[in-house]
């Protein structure tokens, strides 16, 4: 019967002493230590990432450009919201307005609020009474009725757009191309 070789009889089968266990057991520290880190840093990454994505609204509008929107007859005292346009026209008796629904910080939608009870509001040195104001979901950006931005990352206040009437067929236009000031008042 053949008889097995022990290390001390063997040259192939080495002895593995204390000094090579250290190394192994460091060697196995340091890929530890390494694949630790690399986890924090893919980690830290992933957040960098998702803070940068949450400043990008999810949807990405083209500026609206000139379009009508219906018969001044169409349209009731107060506001209508065109969803399609996201602009929202205001009606006092035969005066009209437009206000762009696209927040001046990103571009979501803001939402308009309407309030239980109407507020004084002091923008500038002027005073008004509003009954409404907007919200932007996306970062928390508020604006008063009137569009003024006073809360938030939105850096201006909401646009009024220009409208006019289209002399074929009397329809209200929007106007995107042509930001106006907010004192603008079509008469019909
Ligand atoms: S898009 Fe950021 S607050 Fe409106």
């Amino acid at each position: 019967m053949k008889k097995e070789k022990t290390s001390h009889e063997n040259p192939e089968m080495k002895t593995v002493g204390p000094a090579q266990n250290a190394e192994a057991a460091q060697a196995r520290r340091s890929f530890l230590g390494r694949l630790g880190l690399g986890a924090t840093l893919a980690a830290m990454a992933g957040q960098a990432f998702a803070f940068v994505r949450s400043l990008i609204p999810n949807v990405r509008y083209e500026a609206a450009q000139r379009y009508k929107v219906g018969l001044p007859s169409q349209f009731g005292e107060g506001s209508k919201y065109l969803d399609d346009k996201r602009v929202f026209v205001f009606r006092e008796r035969n005066t009209f307005y437009a206000i762009s629904a696209s927040c001046t910080h990103l571009g979501c939608t803001v939402k308009m609020l309407r309030l239980n009870q109407p507020r004084k509001v002091k923008v500038g040195s002027r005073e008004f009474e509003e009954h409404h104001e907007f919200h932007c979901p996306c970062h928390g950006s508020k604006y008063y009725g009137d569009g003024t931005n006073y809360s938030g990352p939105a850096p201006k206040p909401l646009e009024y757009l220009k409208l006019e009437l289209a002399p074929e067929d009397g329809q209200l236009i929007v106007d995107a191309t042509t930001p106006v000031e907010k004192e603008f008042r079509l008469t019909v």
